[in-house]
């Protein structure tokens, strides 16, 4: 597998012949671990069928903007919120001018406009189409609105002519694929995280839990691996995969959160506490299963130590970052969380919605530090941990370099 892991990759298919290259590019996307979902123009199935698309890619092509079947299960909008990086390839000069003058007349058009994730074009033309005026200007429109444009490369053309024109080829634009995720904004730093519930045992079987699935936990650790850093993981019991080049140390308990996490924790530059841990723990659990009496019980509950807190309060304490699970106020209530666990930033999220937060793929955060506020909109949780990785390595250097620049005393 490689490093497009878990990356959701909408690859767009517009009409020139080297859209018959884009069985090979589906392939090779899929082999370096993302998944692939393909829209294709009309005029793109005059050069490649969505039969050999769909075999490749795994999945149905999505083809028609207004077709209610389709619009049912993956429609336009969904599928713009689906991905993480939309790549066009072959962009023909037609599509860069629909794209530059915001036409939203097909299926990939629509989506392209409705969509928030980043955009690459793989431009691939005749010689004199793509030195045309208009297509120059129209790249350079969307060059200024950050769309990231791959190529042409340069050579022999299919109308038999030579220069500028030719689409990259399939690995090259993998290649682009995955530098579009690597930021490198934490660069040599090694960042901790929790993720997960914990599981507080009541008896040999049974025990006190939470709804957090780890998937906003992973997807921070995978996020901070993107960005360069050197990621250590420590999760509770979860059902999802342990992210690629992440070390990951499954716990059980809070206890044994906290034992993991005192382990590593002297060399972290960053410690990010996504894990729901459980506040209280079962005073004296049963080492057998309790049997049912027909009586009341009462578990006694003893309050477990607050993990994140016992980080920020280390003399050396690394750059800290807590998650805060609010039902409601939840600008209040993080910032009282920020105040008094002494962190640098606390990303609050709304919980209770079955859509968002606990065991959902979608999330929302405010992430609030002493002097800094920024809303993160609801989005897949994956794009919401690049964002939060964006904005926590910001802060760090920003903290760094502060502290860096004080005067020393002598
Ligand atoms: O796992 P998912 O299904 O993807 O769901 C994600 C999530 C909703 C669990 C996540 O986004 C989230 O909000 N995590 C924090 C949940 C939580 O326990 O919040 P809290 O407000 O109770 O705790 C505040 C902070 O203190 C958290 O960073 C928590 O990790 C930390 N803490 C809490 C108690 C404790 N004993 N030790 C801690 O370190």
């Amino acid at each position: 597998m490689g490093s497009l892991n878990n990356k959701r990759v909408l690859l767009g298919i517009t009409g020139g012949i080297a859209a018959y290259k884009c069985a090979d590019l589906s392939r090779r996307l899929r082999d370096a671990g993302a998944d692939v979902r393909v829209v294709m123009t009309e005029a793109a199935e005059a050069f490649v069928t969505p039969l050999t698309m769909q075999a490749v890619s795994g999945h149905p092509v999505h083809q028609y903007l207004l077709d209610p079947g389709t619009e049912s299960a993956m429609g336009h909008i969904e599928l713009a919120r689906w991905a993480d990086i939309i790549l066009i390839a072959p962009a023909s000069a037609n599509f860069l001018a629909k794209l530059a003058s915001g036409r939203a007349d097909d299926l990939l058009s629509t989506l392209c406009s409705a969509a928030s994730a980043p955009l690459a074009v793989a431009p691939a033309m005749n010689r004199q189409m793509w030195h045309n005026r208009a297509t120059q200007d129209n790249l350079k429109t969307l060059q200024q609105r950050q769309v990231l444009i791959l190529g042409p490369a340069e050579g022999a053309q299919a109308c038999g002519e030579h220069g500028p024109g030719r689409m990259l080829e399939p690995v090259e634009l993998v290649d682009a694929i995955r530098n579009c995720f690597a930021s490198g904004v934490l660069d040599g730093l090694n960042v901790m995280v929790t993720a997960g519930p914990t599981w507080e045992a009541i008896d040999a079987v049974r025990g006190l839990s939470n709804r957090s699935s780890g998937k906003m936990g992973y997807a921070v650790a995978q996020a901070a691996t993107e960005a360069g850093a050197t990621v250590t993981l420590v999760s509770g019991p979860v059902k999802i995969s342990s992210p690629d080049r992440v070390h990951t140390i499954d716990v059980t308990s809070a206890l044994d959160m906290l034992d993991a996490v005192n382990q590593y924790i002297d060399t972290a530059d960053i410690f990010i506490a996504v894990a729901a841990v459980s506040d209280y723990r079962v005073a004296h659990p049963a080492t057998e299963k309790i049997k049912k009496t027909g009586d009341a019980i009462t578990l006694e509950l003893v309050e477990n130590p607050d993990i994140l807190a016992a980080v920020a309060s280390r003399p050396q304490a690394p750059f800290t970052v807590g998650f805060a699970a609010e039902t409601s106020n939840i600008e209040t209530c993080a910032y009282e969380k920020l105040l008094q666990k002494n962190v640098d930033l606390i990303a609050a999220n709304q919980v209770g919605d079955s859509d968002s937060g606990f065991d959902a793929d979608y999330n929302s955060l405010l992430v609030i530090g002493r002097d800094y506020k920024t809303l993160l909109e609801k989005q897949y949780k994956t794009r919401l941990a690049r964002k939060l990785i964006t904005i926590i390595a910001e802060q760090y250097h920003a903290k760094n370099t502060t502290q860096d620049s004080r005067p020393q005393a002598r």
